[in-house]
């Protein structure tokens, strides 16, 4: 690490962890558990997005924020994380709160080329915002929202891959659109 990189590292205090979060899995809750060990003050921003594919999230903004806050307070993670929505380039609501560091979870090299565009294009625009990684645990490497939302709309197994609370969600959601 350089003199410089350390410096800057020294002063973030208040972190954002951004996503889609459609919905939120085990595999995030990790990265904000493990962002809270690191990290004094934390902001999970629940970017409104058009999802991956472009198609739109499943779930609403409302409802991905409802659920991430949901699922928080059951996996005991706390209270003092602060959820928020976002719309917009994530480093102007990274500015507007004082946020100056990034955490990204990082499962396989398949995220790796999009994490490094996303965090060179945002330090290219917001140098003063540093990008943080965290390498996912490897009992969540294979999990992603869109694998969750498959199994759940046929009916599978979610409880190695969601709290319960986020797959009482999922089965509501799937047997409205049966
Ligand atoms: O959970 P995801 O879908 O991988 O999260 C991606 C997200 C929402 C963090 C990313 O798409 C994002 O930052 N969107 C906001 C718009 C933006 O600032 N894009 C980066 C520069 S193109």
């Amino acid at each position: 690490m350089s003199k410089d990189t350390a410096n800057q590292l020294d002063r973030i205090s208040h972190v954002v962890v951004p996503g889609t979060f459609d919905p939120v899995t085990y595999g995030h809750l990790d990265v904000i558990r493990r962002a809270k060990r690191a990290f004094p003050r934390i902001t999970v921003a629940v970017a409104a997005s058009k999802g991956k594919g472009g198609t739109g999230p499943a779930f609403s903004l409302d409802e991905r924020v409802t659920i991430l806050k949901e699922a928080l307070e059951a996996e005991g993670i706390g209270p003092d994380i602060d959820v928020q929505p976002f719309e917009g380039l994530l480093i102007d609501f990274c500015h507007d709160l004082g946020a100056t560091g990034l955490i990204k979870g990082l499962r396989a090299m398949m995220d790796f080329e999009f994490e490094l565009q996303q965090a060179n294009l945002n330090s290219r625009f917001a140098p003063d915002i540093e990008s943080i990684v965290v390498m996912s645990s490897p009992e969540h490497s294979y999990l992603s929202s869109s694998v969750v939302r498959e199994i759940a709309s046929f009916g599978g197994d979610l409880s190695r891959l969601v709290p319960p609370c986020v797959a009482a969600h999922l089965e509501k959601k799937y047997a409205q659109r049966a």
